[in-house]
């Protein structure tokens, strides 16, 4: 049997459009198009082997009912209504047979049973094949990122549930304003790339990076760094830091830099942080690094080395940590710094966890451009002034200024991040004012309360 022969019905262009790119997820088909019922007619009865008619309801001269009831007068071939109308709303479309539902918005997963099923028997030529991979083997890429980059060098997937991915696009698609439109129409705001792909995709990031900062929008900034560390952490929890890793992490950190260079207000951070994409993780680290920037301001302590100190630290201080133990423990346990409330984890996530500061100062001090200080300041995140941190245990008077800063920034970060935004900062103080009451962290923690409120 030849390819099936689809009739995509709409009034509007874009949406015939991007019938037909949903289509095409699903196997390989020949369309024709008609902007209205009574255009649909003709075609149909030019073309008898059309295999499936996918019809809008509200459309002039001729609906979908019109449409319906004419075709059945010469063709019993599967009739789609692709609408937010149903067939409740017009009983008389519902004495026709072979006749489905797909409603607006379109729903990948429910379109693809629906039209396999109205097209049963005919054969799905050119039908992807079920792919093996698990979706583990994919990264997402998130629009956002995409329209940023705008030519991609790898192909990309489309997620059709669970661990079933379908080839969307070839390497060297270009992202324009008029494809992202057409995935958000239908609520797509994520594609795929294979793992294996990501030094194909880094490519890109090049020229996307030279570009962003030189953009003066934070807010657009904030969603291409969150993406870029998200994509670079999973990609390095997989593989590790490879050169290629570090010269994009190291891009990350500039974007960052320059992230707290436009951000020296909480009450801008956490009005962001609640509009922010990309995950919990690349968030607490971005918060990181712009609290520690903006109390060193408010200090007088920064300057461009320290800030870049900062951002370094803030990016790779939880690096060791996979996502889900780094989810399980930081975001969770934020409130206990200490090391014993770690009873409900196995032996070797303790231990890992317990040695993550260490063993991501040890990965900062083989970073050629890593600057001085960094390690240290990544030794001490969860250190507290009062000798109850890890994992040196230290007391205020053995924590530099600059770890310092980072600490009280880290908490006041993850605090931010668990409470989505809504922190009240008075109170946020005042629960943690003994805590920092000596030396250097209390003049960060008084920094912090000199500014403005973060609700
Ligand atoms: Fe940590
Ligand atoms: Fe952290």
């Amino acid at each position: 049997m030849g390819i099936n022969k689809i009739l995509i019905v709409d009034d509007i262009e874009a949406v015939r459009e991007i019938s037909i790119f949903f289509f095409e997820t699903i196997g390989r088909f020949e369309f024709l198009e008609a902007s209205s019922g009574e255009e649909a007619l003709k075609i149909l009865k030019q073309h008898p082997d059309i295999s499936l008619t996918f019809c809008d309801f509200n459309m002039s001269p001729g609906n979908g009912q019109f449409v319906l009831t004419e075709m059945r007068k010469f063709t019993d071939s599967p009739y789609v209504l692709f609408s937010t109308e149903n067939f409740k709303d017009h009983p008389e479309m519902l004495k026709y047979k072979n006749i489905y539902h797909v409603e607006k918005p379109l729903h990948i997963e429910k379109f693809t049973e629906i039209i396999k099923n109205a097209l049963n028997p005919y054969e799905l030529e050119g039908s992807h094949e079920d792919t093996t991979d698990q979706i583990n083997d994919y990264l997402p890429v998130h629009l956002s990122l995409l329209s940023t980059i705008e030519t991609v060098n790898c192909p990309l997937y489309i997620s059709l549930g669970e661990n079933k991915l379908v080839k969307t696009h070839h390497a060297g698609t270009s992202f324009d304003d008029h494809l992202i439109n057409k995935y958000l129409n239908q609520k797509v705001s994520v594609l795929y790339i294979k793992k294996i792909d990501f030094y194909l995709f880094t490519n890109n990031f090049d020229k996307f990076m030279t570009q962003n900062l030189g953009k003066e929008s934070s807010a657009l900034l904030q969603t291409i760094v969150s993406h870029s560390l998200d994509m670079t952490k999973s990609i390095q929890d997989d593989i590790g830091l490879t050169p290629e890793i570090e010269k994009i992490t190291a891009q990350n950190i500039d974007l960052v830099l320059k992230l707290c260079d436009s951000d020296d207000s909480l009450k801008i951070i956490s009005s962001q942080l609640k509009k922010a994409e990309g995950s919990l993780y690349s968030q607490h680290c971005i918060l990181t690094a712009i609290i520690s920037t903006s109390i060193g301001k408010k200090l007088n302590w920064v300057s461009d080395q320290t800030s870049i100190k900062w951002a370094f630290a803030s990016i790779i201080h939880d690096s060791i940590l996979p996502l889900s133990l780094w989810k399980k423990i930081e975001l969770e346990n934020a409130h206990d710094n200490s090391s014993e409330k770690l009873n409900n984890l196995s032996p070797a996530e303790s231990k890992l966890f317990h040695n993550h500061s260490t063993m991501a100062a040890e990965l900062s001090r083989k970073w050629k451009t890593c600057p001085v200080d960094v390690e240290t300041i990544i030794l001490h995140h969860h250190e507290l002034p009062d000798g109850h941190g890890f994992p040196g245990k230290l007391n205020a008077q053995r924590i530099n200024p600059m770890s310092a800063i980072f600490i009280v920034a880290h908490h006041l970060a993850t605090d931010l991040i668990l409470k989505h935004g809504e922190l009240n900062l008075q109170v946020w103080l005042q629960e943690h004012k003994n805590l920092y009451q000596t030396g250097d962290f209390k003049k960060a923690f008084g920094a912090i309360n000199s500014g403005e409120k973060a609700t």
